[in-house]
Parts: C-alpha cells; structure tokens; sequence
C-alpha cells in the first residue's frame, strides 16, 4: 500500500518540524496538553483525532495564531514558538484552513498571486533601493512560480474566475494553490478533503502526494476521511481530549485499542475498524467525514 517514492531519510535526517509539550488552554478548557511529535523532512504526517480533541487548535499554535502556555514549536531545529504567524510562513510554514479563507470577491489568479507576499520585501528602505532590474526578475520568477502551480493543480481554466463562483472543491483547491505559491517547505492542510464528493476526494488525495513526491514538500495534515489518512500518511498522530494517545504508522495506530475506543461515540465499531484499515484498493474511498461530523 505504501510503495511510493518517499523522501524521508528516517533516522538520519533531523526532523522539520517538532513540537514539544504544547499546552493550550482556553479559559477552562484543556485543548491541548503535552502535545508532542516530530515531523520528518519529506514525510505526509497526519493529525486525527474526533471532533472536539484539539486538531485545529494544535494547528493554530504551529502556525502562529495561538501561543501556547508551555511547550515550544521548533522549525528546522531553531524555536519559532514566539514568532509572529506571517514569519512562520516566510520561513516555509504554509497553511489551509478548515473553513476556507480565500478572498471571495477576487479571481483565482489574485488570490494566488496572495501567497507571494510571504517573500515580498516591504521596508521603505527596500522599496527604495529594490527596484528595476530585480524587481523585473523577481517579477518573472514569481510569475513562473505562479504558471507552475496553476499547471501543476489544473486550474488554468479558472484562472479568472472569482473565487465566490467556484465549487467548493475547487475553491479548496484554489486555496491549496495560493499555500504553494509562498514555495514552502512544510504545507499544512487543515481537513483538505471534509465536504467532497468522491472524484474532488480522490484528486485532492493524488495532488497531496503530487506535491511531496514532484515538489519534495513535507505535508502535515488534518483529516477526517480515515480512509485518505491510511493510504497517504507515513506517520499518524492521533489526538483526544487534548492528548496524543498513540502515534506511528497507519498500521500501528489502527491497531491501538485506544485509538478504537476513542472513536467509539462515533458509531459501529466494526464498521468503524472498516474504515480506520482504509480500503484495500490503494486509492482513497470513503466520502468526507465518517468518523466523526465536519466542522
Ligand atoms: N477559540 C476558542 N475559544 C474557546 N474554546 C475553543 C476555541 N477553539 C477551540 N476551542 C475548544 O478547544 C477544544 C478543541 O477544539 P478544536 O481544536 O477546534 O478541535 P478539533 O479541530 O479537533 O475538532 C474544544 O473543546 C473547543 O471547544
Ligand atoms: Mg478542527
């Protein structure tokens, strides 16, 4: 199931991203407590878990957009955990969200040419001095960059097509399009599959794996669709309540009685093993969602 080209070089290559201990906490609520895992360079890491256990907050303080009481986020090895969101993502730390957050109003193309601006100089001092020639340069690498990605996820034929007016499937996308476009090196998808039909699942699917194994981008995502999360991932986090209560690969963490129990409010528990094996057929099956509701 797992024959693709990857490029983690496990065991001998620091990790890219590790979060160590995070602790969260809103008023009274624990929504992340002790939280630990390392993403490994080139790896599809995956972060499951029921509603409610804590996903979106744990992405929130990857990315910047919550601080942690305690515990730290390190990338690359060096401690961002008080850095500001938009120097996480300047540093190669690009992010989807749960509920798409594009600029409805603007065309595909404008809300692509969005995700440049994590590189754009923006001091006085450098608009003064940085113009001309390399700007002219800057301008046509970033224009390639840009032609790449819109080939690379077969949206040329929406490319001036506002945003409002797209499927849902393709606004995903389109949102997928504008995180590549600030070139990361680590590519966070907050549920990249919750509210697809079956085909717009299976091209998400082949486009996540697109992206590590043609652009070398390590992924790490949230999702529901348990059968997408076992057929792509190389490493799954499994969250509850706030707490990692298993980790490792696919097969390990389906395997884990608590990872079982913890899904057991969700509903039938043999057709829930069903569903957290995955289908055998090597592509992803199941519709959006099954374990638990989209939220
Ligand atoms: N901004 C917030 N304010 C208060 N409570 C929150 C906030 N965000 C999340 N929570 C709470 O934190 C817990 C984890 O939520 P969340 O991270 O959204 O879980 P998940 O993404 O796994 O469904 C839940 O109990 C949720 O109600
Ligand atoms: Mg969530």
């Amino acid at each position: 199931m797992h024959d693709l080209p990857v490029r983690t070089h496990a065991g001998h290559t620091a990790p890219v991203l590790q979060v160590e201990a995070l602790t969260l906490a809103f008023g009274g609520v624990k929504a992340l407590t002790g939280v630990g895992f390392d993403v490994a360079p080139g790896s599809i890491t995956a972060v499951i878990g029921p509603n409610g256990a804590g996903k979106t907050s744990l992405f929130n303080t990857i990315s910047g957009f919550y601080r942690p009481a305690t515990g730290r986020v390190l990338f690359e090895g060096s401690d961002i955990t008080r850095l500001p969101a938009p120097k996480r993502a300047g540093l190669g730390l690009a992010r989807s969200f749960q509920n798409i957050a594009l600029f409805r109003g603007m065309t595909v193309l404008d809300n692509i040419k969005l995700g440049r601006h994590a590189h754009l100089k923006t001091n006085v001092f450098d608009a003064l001095f940085y113009a001309g020639r390399a700007r002219r340069e800057e301008a046509e690498l970033r224009r390639d960059v840009e032609e790449r990605i819109i080939d690379f996820l077969e949206i040329d034929h929406i490319r001036h097509a506002s945003v409002a007016a797209l499927p849902y499937g393709l606004q995903k996308r389109v949102e997928m399009a504008r995180a590549l476009a600030m070139q990361p090196k680590v590519l966070m998808l907050d549920e990249p599959v919750a509210g697809m039909n079956r085909e717009e699942t299976e091209d998400m699917a082949r486009f996540i794996l697109d992206v590590r194994r043609e652009w070398g981008i390590t992924v790490l995502m949230v999702e529901h669709d348990m059968g997408m999360v076992m057929d792509l991932s190389d490493h799954v986090v499994v969250l509850n309540f706030g707490q990692v209560i298993a980790q490792g690969t696919p097969a390990h963490v389906q395997a884990d009685p608590e990872v079982v129990r913890a899904y057991l409010g969700a509903g039938d528990v043999g057709e829930l093993r069903r569903r957290l094996r995955g289908d055998a057929s090597g592509m992803p099956t199941a519709p959006a969602a099954m374990l638990a509701g989209a939220t």
